[in-house]
């Protein structure tokens, strides 16, 4: 049933945008702090910020570094952040077996951010892309990506994070069955707190380029990742992808990326009605900072327009390289 209205002239639409105050007032969504994740990426050494070109204001930090962060991240709110390590290209090797080594990166940063900022939750990555010399999600046999072999993998890659302290385990792998397959790895390990938010609409996207140069996957990845991200014109797999990650046991799902998927947000929401994600990814950013470098848009006011429509579109939270100047905006 369409809303229903006055006509013209006793309806003046107009009269509810004629000041600041009433248009909050009849706001009806707003992005908060706690909307925010931040994505974060980790590197050996110490007292390192190492900028990363394609991602202007993103650095790889070194994990003292990165303990500092997430202090600052702490303190504005940000709820949440989330690890992804740049592994040096010499651990890099065909059977991946750096992803489930305990004192690998990524392990490292999860134990140094839980003591330096305690109450952020930590999320992380679980695919095999940053330790495998063919820079994929899954291993590589006879040119083929192993679906089983991978989830194995994955399993022993899950517990070495939650062992270290991870609150949130975000499969973005792909594989089929990995969700159930961990949750009851989870279980079995006495880890029944930590949460699942499964990346289970995630698209095979030419928008996760920056983020590639960023972890170091670029210059390795052999062919694309077609025979296990999704096709970008799919809608309805998307949902049987979100409805099946629910029913193994994944507690949150993401749609990744985002303000190019936000139709597929929406319908995850309105027909799943579970905590939805999504994932405003590298490309995304890229875009905005260098047309905002070029003073071709207002980056602060795009940016902020880019986030309120996740949470329009239905989302209950973004990850976003944002996080920090959107939760320093948001609490000026
Ligand atoms: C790895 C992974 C990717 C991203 C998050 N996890 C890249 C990929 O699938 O190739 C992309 C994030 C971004 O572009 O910001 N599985």
């Amino acid at each position: 049933m369409p809303p229903i209205q006055a006509p013209f002239p006793h309806a003046r639409p107009r009269r509810l945008r004629a000041s600041s105050a009433i248009r909050a007032m009849v706001r009806e969504n707003t992005l908060t702090v706690d909307d925010l994740i931040w994505p974060v990426f980790v590197r050996a050494g110490e007292g390192i910020e190492e900028p990363i070109p394609s991602m202007p204001g993103v650095a790889r930090h070194s994990i003292d570094k990165l303990s500092d962060a997430a202090r600052e991240a702490e303190a504005l709110g940000i709820p949440a952040i989330c690890i992804f390590p740049y592994t040096d290209p010499k651990l890099k090797t065909a059977d991946c077996a750096e992803a489930w080594n305990p004192d690998n990166l990524c392990n490292r940063a999860i134990r140094a951010i839980k003591h330096a900022a305690p109450n952020i939750a930590v999320m992380t990555d679980v695919a095999l892309d940053p330790y495998n010399i063919n820079g994929h999600d899954g291993f590589v046999i006879d040119g083929e990506i192993r679906n089983d072999e991978t989830v194995d993998a994955l399993i022993k890659m899950t517990l070495a994070q939650a062992d270290s302290g991870a609150d949130i385990i975000g499969p973005s792998d792909m594989m089929d069955g990995r969700i159930g397959a961990i949750r009851g790895a989870l279980e079995n390990a006495g880890h029944q707190n930590v949460t699942i938010m499964s990346y289970s609409a995630k698209y095979a996207s030419a928008y996760y380029g920056p983020f590639r140069d960023a972890v170091g996957a670029s210059g390795a990845l052999k062919g694309d990742k077609k025979t296990y991200q999704m096709d970008p014109g799919n809608s309805n797999e998307a949902l049987r992808m979100i409805e099946r990650d629910i029913i193994e046991g994944a507690d949150m799902v993401m749609v990744k990326p985002g303000l190019a998927y936000l139709d597929i947000c929406h319908r995850v929401k309105t027909e799943f009605e579970v905590p939805t994600f999504a994932y405003q990814v590298s490309g995304e950013y890229a875009m905005i900072q260098a047309a905002a470098q070029n003073g071709w848009i207002e980056g602060e006011t795009v940016m902020m327009e880019s986030l309120l429509a996740f949470k329009r579109a239905g989302c209950d939270g973004v990850l976003t390289y944002f996080a920090p100047q959107a939760a320093r905006t948001l609490t000026q």
